[in-house]
C-alpha cells in the first residue's frame, strides 16, 4: 500500500504527513477523499477502523483483520466529545497521537485520519443520528451514561462513514450494545456499508483490554478482573441449565467477591436487548458495567441457552 500512497502523491499531491513512514495521516475530509480517489475509482476495498486512539491489541485485531480483508485500510482518530457525559472522563482520556500512528503503521494501515472537532463538527452540535429503541437501555440507561451517549457514536460514525465512504467498517464486541446501534442505524438508513464486529480481546488473566485499564491501580487491576470471573460464572450458569435469575446471582456473587458493586449486570437478548423469552437455542448477551477506581469498566458475554435439557427422557 506504500504503492497507493505514492501514487496518489504523485498523481494528487496528497503528500504522508510521516516523512519515511508507511503511513499517511491527514486531518481533512478533503485530503482524505483524495487519498482514496484513485482506490475507490479501481474499485478497490475500502476498510475503516474508527478509534477514539491510546490504541491497544484490541484495536489493533480490528486493524489486522482490515488488513487481511480489503485492500485499502483507513484507522480513524478522534476522541469525539459528543459521546462523553458532562462530568466523564473527556479532558483526561489518554492521548498519545504519535504512538497511535506508529502502532497503526506496523499493522500495515494505508491511512490515518486525525480530524479536528472543527473538521468532524462543522457547525458546531448539530444534525444528530438516534437510535432509540437500543440505545436507552444498558449504558443508554438515564441513570448510567445515558441516551446521549449512544446518539453521539452514531452520529460520529455516521460521519466517519460519509466522510470515508468505506465499504467495511470494523467494531469490536467488547462495545455489543455499540454494535448493536450500529448495524441498527446502517440498516434502518440504508448506509453502502458493511458492519463486520470482531471478538474481544482479552489480557491472559481475562481482563478485555480497554483505554480506560490505564486508569487502574496494580491492586485495581485484580479487583477489575472479576468483571470476566462473573461473566463466565454466568456463562457457565446457563449452561448447566440454570434459570436467568440464578444465573445472574452467580455473576453476582462473583463481583461482590471482589467488592465491586455493577452499575449494571443484565442478561438480555442479543439481538434486540429486550427481555430475553429464556427459550432453548435463544443468544443471550450478559453485560457488565462496573466502576472500579476511576476507570467504567464494561464487558460481555454472548452465550447460546442450550438446546437439550439434561434429565434423561424416560423409555
Ligand atoms: P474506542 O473505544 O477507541 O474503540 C474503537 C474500537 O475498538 C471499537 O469498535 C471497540 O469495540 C474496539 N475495541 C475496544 N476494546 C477492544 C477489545 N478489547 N477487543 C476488541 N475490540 C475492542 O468505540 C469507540 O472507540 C468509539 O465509540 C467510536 C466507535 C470510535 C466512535 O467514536
Amino acid at each position: 500500500m506504500r504503492e497507493l500512497e505514492r501514487r496518489e502523491r504523485d498523481t494528487n499531491g496528497a503528500k504522508p504527513a510521516l516523512e519515511g513512514g508507511g503511513i499517511a495521516v491527514v486531518r481533512s475530509v478533503a485530503e482524505l477523499r483524495r487519498a482514496l480517489a484513485r482506490a475507490r475509482r479501481e474499485g478497490r476495498t475500502i476498510g475503516l477502523v474508527p478509534t477514539m486512539g491510546a490504541l491497544h491489541e484490541g484495536h489493533l485485531s480490528l486493524i489486522r483483520r482490515a488488513r487481511s480483508d480489503c485492500e485499502v485500510v483507513v484507522v480513524s482518530l478522534f476522541v469525539n466529545p459528543t459521546q462523553f457525559a458532562p462530568g466523564e472522563d473527556l479532558s483526561s482520556y489518554p492521548r498519545d497521537e504519535a504512538r497511535d500512528i506508529t502502532l497503526a503503521s506496523d499493522e500495515g494501515a494505508d491511512l490515518l485520519f486525525a480530524p479536528s472537532e472543527e473538521e468532524v463538527y462543522p457547525a458546531g452540535p448539530s444534525t444528530t443520528v438516534e437510535v432509540p429503541e437500543l440505545a436507552n437501555v444498558l449504558c443508554g440507561a438515564p441513570e448510567h451514561r445515558g441516551p446521549d451517549h449512544f446518539r453521539g457514536v452514531a452520529t460520529v460514525v455516521a460521519k466517519l462513514f460519509n466522510m470515508c465512504r468505506p465499504d467495511v467498517a470494523y467494531f469490536g464486541q467488547k462495545d455489543f450494545q455499540q454494535t448493536l446501534v450500529i448495524r441498527r442505524m446502517v440498516r434502518d438508513l440504508w448506509m453502502p456499508v458493511r458492519i463486520e464486529v470482531c471478538p474481544t480481546v482479552r489480557d491472559p488473566d481475562g481482563l478485555a483490554l480497554s483505554s480506560r485499564n490505564a486508569y487502574l491501580t496494580p491492586r485495581e487491576r485484580e479487583r477489575a478482573l472479576s468483571l470476566h470471573r462473573a461473566l463466565a460464572a454466568a456463562a457457565a450458569s446457563i449452561a448447566a441449565h440454570a434459570s436467568r435469575a440464578d444465573a445472574l446471582a452467580a455473576a453476582r456473587a462473583a463481583l461482590e467477591a471482589a467488592s465491586v458493586t455493577p452499575e449494571y449486570l443484565e442478561i438480555l437478548s442479543a439481538d434486540d436487548l429486550t427481555e430475553p423469552y429464556w427459550t432453548p437455542g435463544e443468544a443471550v448477551v450478559i453485560a457488565i458495567a462496573a466502576r472500579v477506581g476511576r476507570a467504567r469498566l464494561i464487558d460481555n458475554s454472548i452465550v447460546q441457552l442450550p438446546v437439550f435439557v439434561s434429565e434423561t427422557v424416560p423409555t
